[in-house]
């Protein structure tokens, strides 16, 4: 019974959440959320779900509260670096015939992925010719991508993954490090647009030849994972790439035949023509 009470509030919560302040929770995997919330609920204080969700409704400042639990905030530079290693030897001689370029980072948690994917550019002689889109629901997540600030500790994992990614300089020659912190050079932001826009809710950016979106779907129920997909391909050029990862797949989704495998241990598709 308990269960089914937990249930019910579950879905009157996101509901509120939802009709409160447009974010869209409703159709994420079922059993994250629930821990999510679980964790939420017990660290905050309250005695249940529905004591969160009255204090939702009526405080804003607890929008900002929970969207730290129920958005997931860890990430990497060049993390799992063969999937930056075969953007960089398969999908960029393709990117190089292109006059000009556009890249959507959709999910980009605090910038790792973006940051690897600019330095990457920059090491191939594509960066000037590039525009970055970096996306995220989460404002403070935004907020530090766009600071390019990271905890000087984190540098060693990243150097070794880009220099694993196939790398062809020094990571630290892009950030100075003072006070503990690793803060990146400004000039690799100055092709970057960053903006909050939502997956389940927002609508599609124009002609994008690559769409890298890592560690993120996996968050989503079916429903939305395919909502997502067709929002990818309607946002692709023609022969576009999309990278998933490791952890994601195009097989089951709805808009399957709308992709060629391009790299399938890496789960980069591309689109194709028609
Ligand atoms: C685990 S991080 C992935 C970071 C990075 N892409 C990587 O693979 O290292 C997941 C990110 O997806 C974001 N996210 C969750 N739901 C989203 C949505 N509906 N629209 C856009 N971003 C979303 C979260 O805020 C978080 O920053």
């Amino acid at each position: 019974m308990s269960e089914k009470i937990e249930e019910i509030e579950i879905q009157l919560l996101l509901e509120a959440l939802h009709l409160r302040y447009h974010y869209d929770f409703r159709n994420y995997a079922p059993a994250s959320i629930k821990r999510r919330l679980r964790l939420a609920c017990e660290q905050m204080g309250f005695a249940s779900l529905s004591a969160l969700q009255d204090s939702l409704l009526h405080d804003p400042q607890m929008l900002a509260r929970l969207l730290g639990y129920l958005t997931v905030q860890v990430s990497e530079m060049f993390r799992d670096p063969s999937y930056f290693r075969a953007i960089r030897e398969k999908v960029v001689p393709h990117l190089k015939t292109y006059p000009s370029l556009k890249v959507w980072v959709a999910g980009c948690s605090e910038g790792e992925e973006l940051y690897a994917l600019v330095i990457l550019f920059r090491e191939e002689g594509l960066e000037e010719r590039t525009l970055f889109y970096a996306t995220d629901i989460n404002q403070e997540a935004l907020a530090k991508a766009q600071a390019g600030i990271f905890a000087l500790d984190r540098m060693q994992l990243f150097t070794e993954n880009h220099r694993k990614s196939g790398g062809k300089s020094s990571l630290s020659d892009y950030y100075s490090a003072a006070y503990g912190y690793a803060s990146f050079d400004k000039t690799l932001r100055q092709r970057v647009v960053f903006a909050d826009h939502s997956l389940t809710t927002d609508a599609v950016f124009g002609e994008m030849h690559l769409i890298s979106c890592r560690n993120v779907m996996i968050y989503f129920d079916r429903v939305l994972q395919d909502r997502v997909v067709g929002l990818f391909r309607d946002s692709l050029a023609r022969k576009g790439f999309l990278g998933l990862g490791a952890k994601e797949t195009l097989r089951f989704s709805d808009h399957a035949s709308s992709f060629a495998d391009f790299v399938c241990e890496e789960k980069i598709y591309q689109r194709c023509s028609e």
